[in-house]
């Protein structure tokens, strides 16, 4: 049998795998990633051994060192990941099995099926916990950038048609509030990735007396109480990748997030809109158009939602089929899941890093804020508050516009004698109701875009996401 064999053949194989099967099996590939927690694994269930009496103390001590002088290496780059190994479990194992031979006794109880299950729970609790912070540094920009134009007003779009009048900053929060969402599922995530699988074995436990609470404790898995965290089925702990596709389900949703906002950041800095200019380090020129900036980091993470999308549909259809238990399919699962997270991850700091260097142009947002249009709900309210119908008050409001339209006057030029030509109810203080500053005061419900609201919104969202 050749040396360079994984010991997963050795014994049952008369030789090797072929050059092309190693290549078609190998993970190592791309589950190097994982070392470290392969790693902090290791060295946990090394601990639970040698209570259990399967490891003497010298020889669980040589396998600490062991580990740790292979850590060393590893972040030094000086650890050599082979091929014909498979993965980042029997690398990790062979090489420390080499140095210290009690590394035989290490997979004792063990099987790469709950070892992978493992480290990819430990690879993503951190990975939670990385983006839930790249997701409040975003939402702090969204807030900042709110604060910094605290008092510029906008259309409010529906259909992308000019709607009602709205702070730019409670279209900013909206976002805030999207991402906030974000975090919650991020979070209801991570407590069911928070849950030990080893133990587990490859599929059925083991006979011997293992101390799986010691493990968790030492792992981390533990609740808000420090109650350990089990998983209570050994069959479904090395099939299970439903915490995958719950990271990747919130992952693309949060990308949809990203790519909604990518896209009014898009319509906000052209032409058409010029409500926006980011600064030049965070857009790009034409190769061929030289006066061309273009709004690159916001397309780009409008265009990554689709992958993103894309790893939640291809790990479902990866786990639709398959029995009981571990199948080598799950292999798969990795480069989707670290997919959606670097994507997700990137995409969220370069949105941040991108809204603290762009500008509002107060100058644009208030010529198309103050598009009288925008107040002629307005004008119905004030009909309503003279006791008429809301149904009766659209239509008349609608009249009104019509005529305006007509005379070609802006609705608030129309004198008091052309708006009581439609309704006798209009009086003197109809016109008021074009005052925007005061409209803006006007719309004081919880949740409503007026003035002392979306202070208090401001300020909420900025308490919130102290550091
Ligand atoms: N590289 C494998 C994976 O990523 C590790 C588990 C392999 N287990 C096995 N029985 N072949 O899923």
């Amino acid at each position: 049998m050749k040396k360079t064999s994984p010991v997963s053949r050795s014994g049952r194989f008369a030789r090797g795998p072929g050059a092309d099967v190693t290549r078609f099996t190998e993970s190592i590939s791309f589950d190097r990633r994982l070392w470290r927690h392969d790693i902090l694994g290791s060295l946990a269930h090394a601990a639970m051994l040698r209570k259990i009496g399967v490891l003497s103390r010298a020889e669980a001590a040589a396998i600490t060192r062991g580990l740790k002088t292979i850590t060393r290496e590893i972040e030094a780059g000086k650890f050599r990941w082979k091929t014909e190994l498979e993965d980042v479990h029997m690398n990790i194992e062979a090489e420390l099995t080499r140095r210290v031979p009690a590394g035989a006794k290490l997979h004792t109880a063990r099987s790469r099926n709950d070892q992978v299950a493992l480290d990819l729970r430990l690879w993503l609790r951190d990975e939670i916990i990385l983006l839930l912070a790249a997701i409040a540094d975003l939402q702090r920009a969204l807030v900042s950038l709110g604060e910094k134009n605290a008092d510029v007003w906008i259309p409010g779009y529906t259909h992308l048609q000019r709607a009602q009048p709205v702070y730019l900053a409670h279209h900013l929060l909206a976002y805030v509030e999207m991402l906030e969402r974000d975090c919650e599922r991020f979070w209801d995530c991570h407590s069911r990735v928070n849950v030990c699988p080893l133990g587990s074995g490859a599929l059925a436990g083991s006979t011997l007396p293992l101390d799986r609470v010691l493990v968790a404790r030492l792992l981390g898995f533990v609740d808000v109480n420090g109650r350990p965290q089990l998983t209570q089925n050994s069959m479904d702990a090395v099939s299970d990748r439903d915490f995958a596709v719950e990271f990747c389900a919130a992952g693309a949703l949060l990308a949809v997030h990203l790519s909604r906002l990518a896209e009014d950041v898009i319509l906000w800095t052209s032409a058409e809109f010029n409500f926006i200019k980011i600064s030049d380090a965070y857009t790009t020129g034409s190769s061929l158009m030289p006066q061309k900036k273009n709004p690159d980091i916001a397309e780009l993470a409008r265009g990554k939602s689709g992958r993103v999308i894309g790893n939640l549909v291809a790990l479902l259809t990866l786990l639709k089929g398959l029995p009981m238990t571990y199948n080598r399919d799950l292999q798969e699962d990795k480069e989707r899941v670290f997919d959606t997270a670097d994507t997700v991850r990137a995409t969220t700091q370069l949105m941040a890093a991108m809204l603290k260097n762009t500008k509002v142009n107060h100058a644009t947002c208030a010529a198309a804020a103050n598009d009288p249009a925008l107040l002629a709900t307005d004008l119905a309210d004030y009909l309503v508050k003279k006791g008429m119908p809301f149904r009766q008050a659209h239509h008349t409001v609608g009249a009104v516009v019509a005529l305006a339209e007509i005379l070609d006057k802006p609705l608030n030029k129309l004198s008091l004698a052309e708006l009581q030509s439609v309704d006798k109810k209009f009086g003197r203080d109809a016109l008021d109701v074009f005052n925007l500053k005061r409209a803006m005061t006007e719309r004081s419900l919880i949740g409503a875009p007026g003035t002392k609201e979306v202070v208090k919104q401001l300020t909420r969202w900025r308490k919130l996401l102290q550091t």
